[in-house]
């Protein structure tokens, strides 16, 4: 199969969680934002809670007004966050499961349970021209669900594989790997467009780059933390090289080339 360039989606989340620590303006997830579109960024993901704890409605308004790259807007399918998406009308949506107490994202959505609540956010989305994906871990059953939504994307959630992989723990790594490689070869072959994310550092992303199927990465809190010595565009440049070297690597073994 040949595998299109793979873009680059960059979560400014946790700026503006360095932000609220303090209160006030600074450091802005705006600038960042900017800053990472020119050093390769293909699109700004950011993930407005119910509870505001990073990203604010502001900057929601301003990211799009004032940065020259598509958002993705990531969002509970909850009224509030449906109408105020509708509102905003991004070009992108990625429904999210939320739950106050947590920490991050720490699952996928049950798009199966929650079938008759995603059915209507998923079609009102899709009749604004917003290109909603769903946030799930790459089980059959949900990508089935998903594309029985007629979603137009998965993005699967790799948080239990870069975990596994951070400890060092080689079964598990393998066995999530695995259901990565599966998930997105099945998702692929319903017709669904694969994306990933969710703790990729530069070894996974590079990684799972190789994968054809999957055609964008979202990635956060390892470059912001990266960002603290490196600086934002210098590790956004090497997010980039990692990435297209995985890329490579499934090219070269299928004889074709990158497609722009
Ligand atoms: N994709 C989704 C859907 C997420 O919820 C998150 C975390 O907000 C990410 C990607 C980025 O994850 P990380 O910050 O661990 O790179």
């Amino acid at each position: 199969m040949r595998a299109p360039r793979i873009r680059l989606g960059i979560n400014i989340d946790h700026v503006a969680t360095l932000r609220n620590a303090r209160g006030g303006v600074l450091p802005d997830p705006i600038q960042a934002a900017r800053l990472a579109a020119e050093s390769g960024a293909d699109n700004i993901t950011a993930h407005l809670r119910e509870d505001r704890r990073h990203i604010s409605d502001h900057d929601i308004a301003r990211l799009l007004a004032e940065v020259d790259c598509p958002l993705n807007m990531e969002m509970a399918a909850t009224d509030e966050m449906t109408a105020i998406t509708l509102q905003a009308k991004p070009p992108a949506a990625c429904l999210v499961p939320e739950r106050r107490e947590e920490r991050t994202t720490e699952g996928g959505l049950d798009v199966v349970a929650q079938h008759n609540t995603l059915e209507p956010v998923v079609a009102a989305f899709g009749d604004a021209g917003i290109e909603v994906s769903l946030f799930i871990a790459a089980e059959r059953r949900q990508i089935e669900a998903a594309a029985h939504l007629c979603a137009a994307a998965i993005e699967i959630h790799t948080g239990s594989w870069c975990d596994a992989f951070a400890e060092g723990r080689e079964a598990d790594t393998e066995r999530e790997w695995q259901a990565i490689v599966d998930g997105a070869a099945y998702a692929h072959g319903l017709g669904l467009e694969v994306h990933a994310g969710h703790g990729l550092n530069y070894a996974t992303a590079r990684k799972i780059s190789t994968l054809p199927e999957i055609v964008e990465l979202n990635i956060g809190h390892f470059l912001v933390g990266e960002a603290v010595f490196i600086g934002l565009g210098e590790a956004v440049r090497r997010m980039r090289a990692a990435m297209d070297l995985g890329r490579q690597a499934v090219c070269l073994r299928e004889g074709d080339s990158i497609a722009s």
